[in-house]
């Protein structure tokens, strides 16, 4: 069975490695191309955007691919959609993997926003140590708040994206557990966080470490994707392949 896994996340990861080795799927794996070292996994990886919609359905043909699926990030709208469209277009079978968004407990002071450019005036006026987990393509917002000081974490290393602005900048690659996370918010000081509520267990342990803290949480609702058929982990996706499977072979 040929897949083609778009991925970018912990769940494709983790997926790749669970298909690895198994003689009935034949997988490739699908890469947006924005960090320049990805994660080494086990499978045939391609690199770059498929050019639309178009691009996609043409490339699901032209490799006679039997399953496609989204286990992209969950504030990778475009290409969710695409994915969902595509789907339509060709009839390959699609599955998201969609984790669980988080949600706040009583007790939590969370702020919640609808981007990331909307967190920058929920910062207010007086300067704070803030800590920025938004991922650096979408760090640009918070210059026209200079004067709050940044502790920024990103994959790959934050360049120039915020000029003239107060930034200890880490690269580091989750997992990130609770009592790590304490540990770096207590060294740094940071008097507030600033996160997509991106889900999923990888990087839950900065909402736990906050509420530990009693720190605030600015945090990024998620987008509306479309409505596919969909599971919250990987185990639950290799189940519904191996279903797939059975279908196919008329078991
Ligand atoms: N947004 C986040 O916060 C975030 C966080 C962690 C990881 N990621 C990962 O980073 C990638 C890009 O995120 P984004 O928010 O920029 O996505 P996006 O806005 O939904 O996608 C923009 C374009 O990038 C290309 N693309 C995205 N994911 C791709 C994939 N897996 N394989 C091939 N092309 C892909 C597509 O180009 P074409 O239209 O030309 O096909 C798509 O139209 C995603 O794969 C996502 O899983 C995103």
């Amino acid at each position: 069975m040929r897949i083609l896994i778009l991925g970018g996340t912990t769940e494709a990861a983790s997926l790749v490695r669970r298909l690895a080795d198994h003689p009935d799927y034949d997988v490739t794996l699908s890469l947006a191309g924005r960090t320049a070292a990805p994660l080494a996994l086990p499978a045939r990886t391609r690199i770059g955007g498929f050019g639309g919609v178009a691009g996609l359905a043409a490339y699901l043909r032209a490799h006679g691919i039997e399953a496609l699926i989204d286990a992209t990030h969950p504030f990778a709208r475009v290409i969710s959609g695409n994915a969902a469209a595509a789907r339509r277009e060709t009839g390959v079978p699609l599955l998201a993997i969609r984790r669980p968004a988080w949600t706040s407990e009583p007790g939590d002071e969370w702020h919640e926003v609808d981007s990331v450019a909307e967190a920058v005036p929920v910062l207010g006026t007086v300067p704070r140590r803030v800590f920025l987990t938004v991922g650096r393509l979408e760090l640009a917002a918070f210059a026209a708040a200079p004067r709050h000081r940044y502790l920024v974490r990103t994959i790959e290393p934050v360049g120039d994206a915020l000029p003239g602005i107060d930034v200890t900048a880490i690269e580091a690659r989750g997992p990130f557990d609770a009592e790590q996370e304490a540990a770096l918010m207590r060294r740094h000081g940071v008097d507030v966080l600033v996160t997509k509520n991106s889900g999923g267990t990888a990087t839950y342990g900065k909402i736990a470490a906050a509420r530990s803290l009693r720190l605030p949480v600015v945090i990024v609702r998620q987008p509306v994707l479309p409505e596919v058929e969909r599971v919250a982990d990987s185990r639950a996706a290799l189940a519904w392949l191996e279903a797939h499977r059975a279908t196919d072979r008329g078991v």
